[in-house]
């Protein structure tokens, strides 16, 4: 196949289980894919686990390590056990029909088994790892965005670098996909915290491409006459059937200006004049009354409606919600994006030649665990999550705590990047629901910043070691690339032209 030379040879094997040993000088790691030619067929395997140990005596190891006394090459060995995944005869490739012979050849896997194993995709997130080498372009295909996706990590393991990376691709693909991205620490503008700091602002198309919305610009309020009784059972989750009653009546009598209406009767006389019970009146008016007025003013403009419209025409939406109180996050979190989602939803009812023009939308969701632990009023994010899959609405699960998110959807997400955990909790949780996962409990703990394992069903099939592209490097990989924007000295000359137009007009004038 290529010319490497081999890293070493099978010793045995059992059913998917290979055991392989190797070289002196062969250098490996956890989690390396190696290739094992076996005749007509290849297999492909990832490493599992490593002993070494001597045929010596245990007087003789003593011996030698005292250095009295040498035996030569073949006093010590390492044994490497690997899981087969793939198997490639005739140029098919298939999942594991049986498995290598003894002394059949093993080799680390190169730039040519990458594209034997079809890694790469539209979306490239980085690179395949193999020991130290970094080989060809990892990535995943748009197709994958509606089948759900999830970034886990603790913190600095570069969740965020990863979140720049595939939302900076869906931007360059835009409009045939398009991203609405809730920035719970205000760090993907800028990239707070990225080394060199690079951030969404420094994309080639963020003026043409990107919409930017936070509470310090202005641009992210709700006008509370845009906030029909429908609506409450998105703002708070925890809302109860006689509160929703009374919504309902005080909507009908007040019409649109209901909230404020209600809010200023109940202040002075400390009720609505409405039947009902006292106490659901009370949990009622202490909801709307927690809605603050910068966020939610007395308006009919909600930017609701301008995400709507930015989204179905492929502008991302960036939307920073750093610095307000974690309910009022929640709250323009599941408003925003139940909006969106039941757009989609609806276009695809209605009008399906519409909705087909749609871009394929991912909703990059931080602190996920908050928005889809079963603990917690199940929100928006859960259904998405479950039943948007054929509207198009991917959403990207990002956090540190995988094990608090709901077991069903975490099911649900197809796509998985895994960077360094060390909580055992949280590992154990991601390889025991993670199909292919099973073996890596201990090579997530040993991660580097940046490094990860990538499974996008139904593509790839199994735990790809990558390292993400940095951010900043992969802005100077684009900055090379032709945008089509007019080159400066083109406008430089253009503003010549325009000013000798000027001076002449002038001139004709006097
Ligand atoms: N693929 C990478 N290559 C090189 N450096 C990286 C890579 N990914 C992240 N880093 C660097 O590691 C640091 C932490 O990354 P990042 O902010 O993305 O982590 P995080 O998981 O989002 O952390 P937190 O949970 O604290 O938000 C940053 O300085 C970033 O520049
Ligand atoms: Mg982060």
């Amino acid at each position: 196949m290529n010319n490497t030379s081999s890293i070493g040879f099978v010793c045995g094997t059992k059913g998917d289980a290979v055991s392989f040993l190797v070289n002196k000088e062969a250098s490996l790691s956890f989690g390396q894919i190696v290739r094992i030619e076996s005749g007509e067929r290849s297999f492909y395997a990832r490493v599992v686990n490593s002993e070494s140990s001597s045929t010596l005596e245990l007087i003789e190891q003593l011996r030698e390590a005292e250095g009295k006394e040498a035996f030569g090459p073949y006093s010590a060995y390492r044994n490497v056990d690997a899981m087969l995944f793939l198997e490639k005869r005739s140029g098919r490739v298939l999942s594991p029909t049986f498995n290598p012979d003894y002394r059949d050849k093993v080799y680390a896997a190169g730039d040519e088994d990458c594209s034997i194993l079809r890694l790469s995709g539209e979306l490239e997130v980085g690179c395949l790892r193999s020991a130290d080498q970094l080989l060809g372009a990892v990535g995943i295909n748009i197709e994958a965005i509606p089948r759900m996706m999830g970034m886990f990590g603790m913190t600095g393991s570069g969740k965020t670098n990863t979140e720049l990376i595939l939302n900076a691709q869906i931007i360059d693909n835009s409009p045939r996909t398009v991203a609405l991205i809730f920035d719970f620490a205000g760090q993907l503008l800028e990239g707070k915290e990225i080394k060199p700091q690079r951030g969404l602002k420094d994309h080639p198309l963020f003026h043409s491409k990107v919409q930017y919305y936070s509470s310090k610009n202005g641009r992210m309020t709700v006008g509370l006459h845009t906030l029909t009784p429908g609506k409450l059972d998105t703002l708070f989750p925890d809302i109860q059937p006689p509160q929703r009653r009374i919504a309902w009546e005080l909507y009908k009598r007040l019409g649109v200006a209901w909230i404020e209406t209600a809010r200023e009767a109940y202040r002075v006389t400390g009720n609505v004049e409405l039947r009902g019970n006292k106490s659901a009146v009370e949990a009622l008016m202490q909801k709307l009354s927690s809605l603050p007025q910068d966020l939610f003013p007395s308006s009919n403009y909600t930017f609701v409606d301008s995400i709507l419209q930015n989204v179905c025409s492929g502008i991302t939406c960036l939307v920073d919600i750093s610095g307000l109180r974690s309910e009022d996050q929640n709250r323009i979190v599941c408003l925003a994006a139940s909006a969106v989602a039941e757009r989609y939803k609806r276009m695809w009812e209605e009008s399906y030649e519409d909705w087909q023009k749609l871009p394929t939308l991912l909703i990059t969701l931080e602190e996920a665990h908050e928005f889809l632990d079963p603990n917690k009023p199940k929100t928006i994010f859960s259904d998405i999550a479950l039943t948007y899959r054929k509207y198009r609405v991917g959403l990207n699960a990002v956090t540190p705590r995988p094990s608090r998110i709901n077991f069903d959807v975490f099911a649900e997400l197809w796509t998985k990047i895994i960077m360094k955990t060390e909580l055992k909790k949280d590992r154990i949780y991601l390889t025991e629901n993670t199909p292919y996962m099973e073996y890596s409990e201990t090579e997530i703990k040993m991660l580097d910043v940046g490094e990860a394992l990538l499974i996008s069903e139904p593509k790839i099939k199994f735990a790809v070691p990558i390292k993400v592209a940095h951010f900043p490097e992969y802005l100077d990989t684009l900055g090379r690339a032709d945008y089509g924007l007019p080159d400066s000295s083109n406008l430089s000359e253009m503003d010549k032209r325009l000013q000798r137009l000027n001076e002449q007009e002038k001139l004709s004038l006097e």
